[in-house]
């Protein structure tokens, strides 16, 4: 089965948690697109009414052309469900994110969540974390701390587009780690998040409350 119709069958499973009336937050990728397509499809056949905040210029957009209602995380109280795609998944339900460019905004919507839903196909599984740790990082001396993370063998390397650093929505920088297998990622993630210049780091952890991954052997729904 190719991966887009198991993006797609993930999405749309969580969009059958949505009821009307609820303060919505909606996360950033392919995965998500999905569910911005289903959710703007029942508000237009069922008339239901959702609020959504969310986690990325590219997502509000989006949410405005299907016709859904676009809050400002600050205009609203807790957010009832956030749903949200991952770069990695292990079995505690610890994830990567940020490979859309967009955890920063997607950890804050997530930490005001009273629910946090992925939504992932069978490729995100993993046995344990590994690949690549977004970190998101000011701009003022990017150069040197891309040299500190050098030197503790961390990979780093600044994220690129066609027109030079990729500017995340907080028009800050990405460096990308590339780890392979992450022994300890607590250690690792407060490691990461205290170095100075670093505003976020990319490892999800304790965060998800559930995980709707569609496989070939249909949906599987890990708590
Ligand atoms: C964006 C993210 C995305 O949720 C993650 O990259 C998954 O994206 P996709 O659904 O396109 O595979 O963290 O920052």
């Amino acid at each position: 089965m190719d991966i887009s119709q198991l993006k797609k069958e993930a999405a749309l499973k969580a969009c059958q948690m949505v009821e009307g009336g609820m303060t919505l937050g909606v996360g950033t990728g392919s995965t998500v697109a999905y569910f911005i397509e289903g959710l703007g499809k029942r508000s237009k056949e069922e008339g239901m009414e959702v609020r959504c905040v969310p986690t990325s210029i590219r997502c509000a957009q989006a949410l405005k052309k299907s016709g859904l209602e676009v809050c400002d995380i600050d205009r609203v109280g807790r957010i009832d469900l956030t749903v949200d795609g991952a770069d990695a998944v292990d079995p505690n339900l610890d994830g990567l994110k940020g490979l859309g460019g967009a955890l920063l905004w997607e950890k804050i919507v997530a930490e005001n969540s009273d629910r946090y839903v992925w939504i992932v196909d069978q490729s995100k599984l993993v046995d344990r974390l590994k690949g690549k740790v977004c970190l998101e990082v000011v701009k003022f001396g990017f150069e040197k701390l891309l040299e500190e993370l050098e030197e503790c063998g961390l990979n780093p390397s600044l994220r690129k587009g066609e027109n030079g650093p990729v500017l995340t929505d907080s028009s800050n920088y990405l460096i990308d780690l590339d780890l392979g297998e992450i022994e300890d990622p607590a250690f690792l993630a407060t490691d990461l998040k205290q170095r100075t210049g670093v505003i976020e780091q990319g490892m999800f952890l304790g965060m998800a409350d559930e995980v709707i991954a569609a496989t070939e052997g249909g949906i599987k729904i890990l708590k």
